[in-house]
């Protein structure tokens, strides 16, 4: 009977692509396995010995396990450390197109979400990776888009602007040097900004270049040599890869497959040189993303130069087209004006893969977008169909197929990883997916630091983590 279970289990398509639980580590699925086969052990102790011994027997066999359910003591570093690593544009279940043994040694002893990592809105690199550094959502953090213009001031942002105005709230680094301690961080969106009590000092802030993942992992292991003073308590890294393969060849490429053994190898480098220090226990690994990636090919774009005969839209309206069209009419065009014939153009059944754009004024977007309070969004947001892409006037040359992300944050294919392994993480264990702006509360929780107000929940941290030895 109980096999069958287990072969239910197996075909069950939602779960196929659980990581295996092959490994001697208590997965979910072991766990499971477990449980029924003490209470087969139990009834056949009952049928044959006293029933109070059988009632001893059981409880001690299932009182056991609570004892990991408390944090393991740190052993060697003196304070909670994390090592907060982005994988840029790695989707939900890339782990699985490759031999990835490092991140299934995390997942099978660390805890992972389910279903992966939901980003903000927009599913775009800068947005994300500054929404998993402050907890907030876009308009509540400044960084809107990757490229974008202050309304006021006609400025432009682009993201090697280190000018602090336009970069909000507090991010970790700068919540861990307001406490006195050290951070590190490599090349994160965001961490050559000046603010608060964060200087971006040069040995623990190198200033972005071509530094390979290699020599990133290396100077991060670099850290954990210095004095014990002068170990950061968070060390935050960024990698490009495999969002750059994404790109051009889409995300069912063998290219892909490549860049994930790659990433895995990285991840392996830098446990093997914390295990090396013996270290690796103590430290908390958190390995995410920031978004995913979704196919995209020649004829699936729509034109917005089909819409001018019901409006003419100016180029320079368009502040971001592709996977996300944003638009700002001049102030003597009415924004619903322009949006209601956008509408008509869009459904007349006359330009093509019009019904694959869907524009809002952007205080008409669903809530759960979060993508409306701040003037630096363009009042008109259009929402484009996953696969599609939105371009200003169709050019000469094909466009190929590639890949891209900005879509709807709430897409699957737009969802990242999450795996934390470390001494206050249960092992094995996944939980139900969650939005990346938790995730600054749960490493403040970690590092035991006073976090800044975000938007994540405050119960977060401690429906994950495990309880630390009185
Ligand atoms: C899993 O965690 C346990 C407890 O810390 C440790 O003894 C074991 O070596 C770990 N296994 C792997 C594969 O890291
Ligand atoms: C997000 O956090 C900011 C800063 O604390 C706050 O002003 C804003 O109201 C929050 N928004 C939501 C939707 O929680």
């Amino acid at each position: 009977m109980a096999s069958s279970h287990e072969d239910a289990h197996f075909s069950d398509p939602t779960k196929s692509l659980l990581p295996n639980s092959s490994s001697s580590s208590p997965g979910p699925r072991t766990a499971l396995i477990h449980t029924k086969s003490l209470i087969l052990i139990s009834s056949i102790v009952i049928s044959s010995t006293s029933f109070v011994a059988a009632v001893a027997f059981a409880f001690l066999l299932l009182s056991s396990p609570t004892v990991l359910h408390l944090a393991r003591p740190l052993s060697k570093l003196p304070r909670p450390t994390v090592i907060l690593m982005s994988f840029d544009g790695f989707r939900f279940g890339y782990h699985l197109k490759a031999p990835t043994p490092n991140i299934r040694r995390l997942i099978s002893n660390g805890t992972s979400a389910e279903d992966g990592l939901i980003p903000v809105f927009p599913s775009i690199t800068f947005p994300n990776q500054y929404s998993i550094a402050t907890g907030l959502f876009p308009p509540h953090h400044g960084i809107i888009n990757n490229y974008f213009s202050d309304p006021v001031s006609g400025d432009r942002f682009f993201t090697t602007n280190n000018d602090p105005k336009w970069w909000l709230g507090e991010p970790l680094w700068q919540t861990v040097a307001r406490h006195g301690l050290h951070a590190a961080a490599i090349f994160w969106a965001g961490c050559e900004v000046k603010k608060g009590s964060w200087t971006c000092p040069p040995k623990f802030c190198p200033k972005y270049n071509c530094f390979t993942f290699e020599e990133r992992v290396d100077a991060a292991l670099g850290f954990f040599d210095l004095p014990a003073e002068n170990v950061p308590v968070l060390v935050m890294l960024y990698f490009q890869d495999p969002d750059s393969q994404g790109h051009v060849f889409g995300p069912d490429h063998p290219e892909i497959t490549k860049a994930v053994a790659r990433m895995d190898a990285v991840l392996g480098r830098l446990i093997a040189g914390l295990e090396q220090r013996n270290i690796f226990e103590d430290v908390t690994i958190i390995l995410l993303g920031d978004h995913g990636m979704a196919g995209t090919c020649d004829e699936k774009y729509i034109f917005l130069e089909e819409l001018f005969p019901w409006i003419h839209i100016g180029s320079d309206w368009v502040f971001s087209a592709d996977t996300l069209l944003t638009i700002q009419p001049p102030p003597e065009i009415s924004s619903q004006e322009a949006l209601a014939k956008m509408r008509q153009g869009l459904s007349s059944g006359k330009v093509r893969n019009g019904d694959k754009l869907r524009v809002f004024l952007k205080e008409d977007l669903p809530e759960s977008f979060h993508y409306a309070a701040s003037e630096r969004i363009p009042s008109i947001v259009g929402i484009v169909e996953e696969g599609y892409m939105v371009k200003y006037k169709r050019e000469k040359q094909r466009y190929g197929c590639g890949g891209g992300h900005g879509y709807d944050h709430s897409l699957m294919s737009m969802r990242s990883f999450f795996v934390a392994h470390g001494p206050r993480l249960p092992q094995g264990k996944q939980i139900p997916s969650f939005q990346n702006v938790e995730v600054y509360n749960l490493v403040t929780a970690i590092l035991k630091l006073d976090g800044a107000p975000n938007n994540g929940s405050s119960v977060f941290p401690s429906s994950i983590l495990l309880q630390e030895n009185p």
